[in-house]
């Protein structure tokens, strides 16, 4: 792959995101239908798929160095944003090991890991990290292990404790979330964190959903994708900076749309961890301008559909319903009701 990373990009206000066509191209466009309702998403996370951000085991593109700065920066000002309870401490083991074998054998240029018995010697290229740690004592490295890894990844990362039947969010590192908290949900089940969430319940989807992922086996990840709106390319829409993120949604007009509003997707990937049985949720989130989403034709008209054609219950629920309109019309120039074939 091509490894040349973004040196310049801002995800907070005056932003500055630039997708190359590489990157627009790798987008995971979420859409397998021109109609969105919510179903039961999930495929095995094989290193195979129709773009190639579905490739590998995590996915590291040209916004690698800006968004792991960026990361860095909500943690100084908020270290909150990253909590493990204590005996999620095998689990922060699992997660080392699990990140940095795959980031290693997916990257061989970037990350390198060689191992002595215990003695594990860590190199990251991009972020300037050269690290010789023993594998097991928290003590040699510079963070908690969680920490220390979570904070050389692009994405959203919670661990899930399993007991009772049950998934617990019991620790976690949330900094690029669509407006959901890990202060908030830590502690809680699988039911509980989803209860803000409208139809899926209903539809059965958590019930599946928590008896598929109590049962999934270590070595067979799975992967979902889930999408939702932002206006400007932020990635930490989060409740405790509602205040900062929450008026740009008044903003958004039919001329600004293009440039505003930003599809989000959401890469979710989920593995079994080995010592701890614990699972591991990663989120990894692209954020595409509509004016990019409107260089390719499949794109453009379905996503007009969707947004037009949305269920108001999930509008309501992803924040969509201050600026959809706008959004809608923008797109509608492209689509003059041509039928489309499913899939992508
Ligand atoms: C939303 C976490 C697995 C379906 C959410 C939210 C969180 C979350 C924090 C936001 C809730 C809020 O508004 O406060 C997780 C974690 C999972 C997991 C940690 C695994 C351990 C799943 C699975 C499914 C699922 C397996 C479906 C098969 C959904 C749906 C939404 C949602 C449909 C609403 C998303 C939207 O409309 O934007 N999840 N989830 N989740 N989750 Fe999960």
């Amino acid at each position: 792959i091509d490894t040349t990373f973004r040196s310049a990009g801002s995800y907070r206000a005056p932003y500055l995101l630039e997708n190359s066509d590489a990157a627009i191209l790798r987008f995971p466009f979420p859409f397998p239908e021109d109609t969105y309702m919510y179903s039961m998403n999930i495929e095995p996370h094989v290193k195979a798929g129709e773009v190639d951000s579905l490739r590998r085991t995590f996915d590291v593109d040209e916004h690698y160095v800006v968004e792991c700065q960026e990361k860095a920066r909500i943690l100084s000002e908020d270290p909150k944003r990253c909590i493990v309870l204590p005996h999620m401490q095998k689990a922060e083991w699992d997660f080392i090991e699990l990140a940095m074998n795959s980031l290693s054998e997916d990257y061989p240029d970037l990350f390198h890991l060689s191992r002595d018995g215990m003695r594990w010697h860590w190199i990251n290229r991009p972020l300037n990290i050269d690290q010789h740690f023993v594998f097991g004592d928290a003590g040699t490295l510079p963070y908690a292990p969680f920490e220390f890894m979570a904070r050389q990844m692009q994405g959203d990362f919670t661990l899930q404790d399993q007991r009772d039947n049950d998934l617990w969010m019991d620790g976690g590192m949330v900094t690029s979330q669509a407006d959901w908290s890990l202060k908030f949900d830590l502690g809680m089940s699988f039911k509980q964190w989803h209860a803000p969430v409208p139809k899926a319940g209903e539809m059965g989807i958590f019930d599946r959903g928590l008896r598929f992922l109590l049962m999934l086996q270590h070595g067979m990840p799975v992967r979902r994708l889930n999408w939702t709106m932002t206006i400007n390319p932020r990635l930490d829409t989060s409740p405790e900076n509602f205040t900062i993120w929450g008026r740009d949604r008044t903003v958004v007009t039919d001329d600004n749309a293009k440039d505003l509003v930003h599809l989000r997707v959401e890469l979710q990937t989920l593995f079994r961890l080995p010592r701890s049985n614990a699972i591991l949720f990663a989120v990894r989130c692209y954020l595409l301008p509509l004016r990019d989403i409107a260089l390719v034709h499949k794109w453009r008209i379905r996503l007009h559909r969707v947004l037009r054609d949305l269920d108001p219950a999930l509008s309501a629920y992803k924040g969509l319903d201050l600026y959809r309109a706008h959004a809608v019309h923008y797109l509608s120039q492209f689509d003059n009701n041509e039928l489309t074939s499913k899939g992508i």
